[in-house]
């Protein structure tokens, strides 16, 4: 697919892969519009891209979603291209019992209802066009479980096997389906996290991802991406007991019930999470 001369929606456009989207969309003669919850956030993306054009619109809330369609369609009817790429990432200790049960699913919210919601409302469009696309940006943790951030894991790999049915529901209408599977990279999400090493700079992970694109390959696996991908094919219990032991560094001993120690088989002494 030729990435000249589209209109194209960036969810999440102000900070890390979606401001990268924006910039290198904009380089090669887009018309490119960008979402973000934050006003003061999109009016710094617009100082730093005065081409862009930004629309406050937070992808948790329905009602949001349904008043960006009615705008963006109203300023924008050449819209073409979505790409859903804002996103959270959250360390989660799930046995912490001051868990709230509705802060508890934010991740599923925004990385996995906020496109699907954001697909139903803007399809009926896209399909109305010439030739359209939709990019969900899903993580290398769609492909294996990180015990971390359990809720992002969850979202992603949601993302991931809702994309592949969105594909297929699709193949005969004029609207191709990408996803990226991203290597973590060096992001405020990443800073947020305090993950330092293994990251892939932004403006390579997106070119990769918009090379892909223009291939025609529905999945990209930048950087480190394709090496998750193999090793979780290989041997998924390894990956997980590697990624496993990151809980207890983190978070210690689950603590016992009602002072009863573990038992075996429960997530304390789960052999893949054991650190000796
Ligand atoms: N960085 C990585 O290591 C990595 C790896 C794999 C996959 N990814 C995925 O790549 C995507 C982009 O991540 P990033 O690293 O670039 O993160 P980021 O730097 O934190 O940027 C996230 C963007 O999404 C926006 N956003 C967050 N929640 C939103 C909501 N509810 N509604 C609308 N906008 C929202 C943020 O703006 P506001 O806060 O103003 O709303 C911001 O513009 C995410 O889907 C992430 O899961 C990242």
């Amino acid at each position: 697919m030729d990435l000249r001369h589209h209109t194209i929606l960036i969810t999440g456009g102000t900070s890390g892969l979606g401001f990268e989207f924006a910039r290198q969309l904009l380089a090669l003669g887009n018309t490119v519009l960008i979402t973000g919850r934050d006003s003061a956030k999109l009016a710094a993306t617009k100082q730093l891209l005065p081409q862009v054009h930004t629309f406050q619109s937070d992808v948790r809330n329905p009602a949001d979603i349904a008043q960006l369609h009615e705008q963006v369609l109203a300023q924008f009817p050449a819209l073409d291209v979505l790409i859903n790429n804002a996103g959270e990432m959250r360390k989660l200790n799930l046995n912490d019992p001051a868990l709230d049960l509705l802060d508890l699913t934010r991740e599923v919210e925004i990385n996995l209802l906020g496109p699907i919601r954001m697909v139903q409302q803007f399809l009926p469009h896209l399909k109305a066009q010439k030739a359209a696309a939709i990019l969900n940006v899903t993580s290398g943790l769609a492909l294996t479980p990180f015990p971390l951030t359990p809720m992002y894991g969850a979202s992603k790999a949601g993302l991931r096997s809702y994309t592949k049915s969105l594909r297929v529901q699709l193949q005969h209408t004029p609207v191709r389906v990408f996803e990226l599977v991203a290597p973590a990279a060096k992001t405020p999400l990443a800073d947020r996290l305090g993950t330092t090493s293994g990251l892939m700079a932004p403006d390579k992970l997106v070119a990769a991802a918009l090379r892909a694109v223009r291939h025609d390959q529905p999945e990209a696996y930048p950087g480190l991406a394709k090496v998750i991908r193999f090793v979780s094919w290989l041997t998924p219990q390894f990956l997980l007991g590697q990624l496993g032991k990151l809980v207890e560094k983190e978070y210690g001993q689950p603590q016992a019930v009602l002072g009863q120690p573990p038992q075996t088989g429960a997530p304390g002494n789960y052999p893949f999470f054991a650190t000796k």
